[in-house]
């Protein structure tokens, strides 16, 4: 949500700006800005639409100091006047998060005589610092943040000054040392390669950064000091490595995120044991793509080591009334790690008392200093708006995870044998006619029963997405429920049935489809299946392997048809109309 990112020190602040902001698309990419002090006067270029429409101005920019930002809009259209960086007075800001008092600061500001040129709940940030400053830019950032209600990382330029200030609630802020230059940024990505060392802002801190001096204050300005870390952001994720789009290179990097996972997991086995020895109850959460990992960790707890378990949306679960009479634990699933509705619930457990596991790979993020253990995923950046690799290494933990609870290490030679299973699945599907169909169709259902019901939303959810096809995905028993009206000839259905205790249930649905004209696509590893629907259905054949590992077989058959359609349509999968990577707003 929103990429932000500043630079101070010897180069070209306007050509690294831009070079981060690049990297910091997915974060949001209706439109881009960056504001470069030159002279003591902060100059501005914005633009609605991608990062690249700024590439022509950046010959008429010369300074050394400077913010940048791609939106992601929440308030007011993407248009060049709600673009940031917003400057009023002698202050320029750029801000990622929202200001839930904005309108009621705004018209204060208004009574005062003050004039807005945006409709973004951004501007009043850069009214209030203007307002407050009185020659110490960080004691007016200080002030401001005072009265802001809601979530900002935010970076403020002011005339006059070689330096930047920020302040972070809620949203992530970076400080990247580099040699003779410093940069603050929402994201690892934008600092890939740009230097060594990273501090990671905590809620409540501000920093000031010169080209030599990086200081950390708490909001009463007393300095702090917060640990250097390594600075983890590969420049390789950052690059397509002669893929067309990072969807389909991710999609690839799939078998790699699940050996390095196995390898991840097998060094933290002992303190995840440790962390659920004795749990009676566990509530598995995440959004979107996390949330569908999250239904298979209930299904393995469930089969594996029978203790209760839930499943909820983080967003719906962090009003609802807890119940943690029993000893419960939350595992918390999230990729970017920043999600604010994953982050909020696993902080609401944390403050009860429960047990918090994030499983996640984003090392440094919000959700790693709230979770009591790490669960790590070792898929690296994912760039690509869609999740693909982040599902798979998910999955691949939490199967384990479920093994170790339930004393079942012995599963975990099964999930060895998936990589190659899925560079087999990869490399040998014929994917192109079904997603013709899917191009054509004017709605496209996915149905499967149990974990193959899990691996449909998902399949679903990933087809929506990148190329806006309308469908949902539904368990195979309910299609006779009600969904069964939507089918006729227009119309697509893509079964998953990789459960030989059910697949004759499924097929059945299959027949009720075929029986009303629709078209059919079946994913399946079953030979049975193929051998009763071949010709009278699309077959999507995956290799044999245990049923509650086929989700990393039979989603990624899915995440690469959703691809495959995105690019007939002429869609861009990387940058879903309307969707950002990383959802750090409510
Ligand atoms: C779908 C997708 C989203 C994310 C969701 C949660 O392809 O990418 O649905 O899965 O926004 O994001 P994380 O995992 O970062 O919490």
């Amino acid at each position: 949500m929103c990429g932000i990112i500043g630079y101070t020190g010897g180069g070209n602040a306007a050509q690294i700006i831009y070079e981060g902001l690049k990297n910091l698309e997915y974060r949001g990419y209706d439109s881009a800005g960056m504001a470069i002090m030159e002279n003591g006067a902060c100059k501005t270029v914005k633009s609605c639409g991608r990062v690249e429409k700024l590439g022509a101005s950046l010959r008429f920019f010369g300074g050394h100091t400077g913010i940048g930002h791609t939106r992601w809009a929440t308030h007011g259209k993407p248009s060049n006047a709600n673009a940031h960086p917003h400057t009023y007075g002698r202050i320029t800001v750029v801000h990622n998060g929202i200001i839930e008092n904005y309108a009621e600061l705004r018209q204060r500001l208004t009574e005062r005589g003050e004039i807005f040129l945006s409709e973004t709940d951004s501007e009043v940030i850069a009214h209030l610092i203007d307002g407050f400053y009185d020659g110490d830019l960080i004691e007016a950032v200080i002030k401001c943040a005072d009265m802001l209600k809601g979530s900002y990382a935010l970076l403020c330029l002011c005339e006059g000054k070689e330096e930047i200030a920020a302040a972070k609630c809620r949203s992530p802020v970076i400080l990247g040392l580099g040699e003779n230059c410093n940069y603050l940024a929402s994201d690892m990505t934008a600092l890939a390669g740009k230097c060594k060392e990273v501090c990671v802002l905590e809620d409540g801190d501000f920093a000031l950064v010169t080209p030599l001096s990086a200081k950390i204050y708490d909001g009463g300005k007393r300095e702090i000091t917060r640990a250097y870390l390594p600075n983890l952001a590969e420049p390789s994720a950052l690059a397509l490595g002669g893929f067309p789009h990072f969807m389909v290179k991710e999609l690839w990097e799939a078998p790699a995120t699940v050996k390095n996972t196995i390898t991840a997991f097998c060094g933290q086995k002992d303190l995840i044991k440790s962390a659920l020895s004795g749990v009676r109850r566990i509530v598995f959460t995440g959004c979107g793509t996390a949330y569908h990992a999250a239904l298979a960790g209930k299904r393995y707890i469930e089969e594996f080591a029978h203790i209760p378990c839930e499943t909820d949306y983080a967003g719906e679960l962090r009003y609802k009334t807890l119940n943690v009479a029993e000893k419960t634990a939350l595992i918390a699933i999230t990729q970017s790690g920043e999600t604010a509705d994953t982050v909020e619930a696993a902080r609401l457990y944390k403050s009860q008392g429960c047990t918090v596991l994030a499983v996640t790979n984003s090392p440094y993020s919000a959700i790693t200093r709230i979770a009591d253990v790490v669960v790590p995923v070792a898929a690296g950046a994912e760039i690509g708006v869609a999740a693909t690799k982040s599902y798979s290494g998910q999955i691949a933990a939490l199967y384990m995870l479920a093994s170790l609870v339930a004393e079942k290490e012995e599963n975990f030679a099964a999930v060895a044998e998936m990589p190659k299973l899925i560079l087999k699945t990869l490399e040998k599907i014929d994917i192109y006619a079904t997603a013709r169909l899917c191009a054509e169709s004017s709605g496209v259902y996915f149905l499967g029963r149990d974990i193959d019901y899990a691996v449909a939303l998902e399949g679903s959810l990933k087809l929506k997405e990148v190329s806006y096809i309308p469908g949902c995905g539904y368990p195979a028993s309910e299609l006779k429920h009600g969904p069964l009206a939507l089918i006729d000839g227009s119309t697509l259905s893509v079964f998953v049935i990789t459960d030989p205790d059910i697949s004759v249930k499924a097929e059945g649905a299959v027949e009720q489809v075929l029986a009303r004209r629709g078209k059919v696509a079946v994913i399946t590893g079953l030979p049975g299946v193929k051998h009763d629907l071949k010709g009278r259905a699309e077959i999507i054949e995956l290799p044999r392997c245990d049923k509650y590992l086929s989700p990393l077989l039979s989603a990624a058959a899915l995440q690469l048809l959703a691809y495959r359609t995105a690019v007939i349509l002429g869609c861009d999968p990387d940058k879903p109309r309307n969707l950002a990577k990383s959802v750090t707003v409510e």
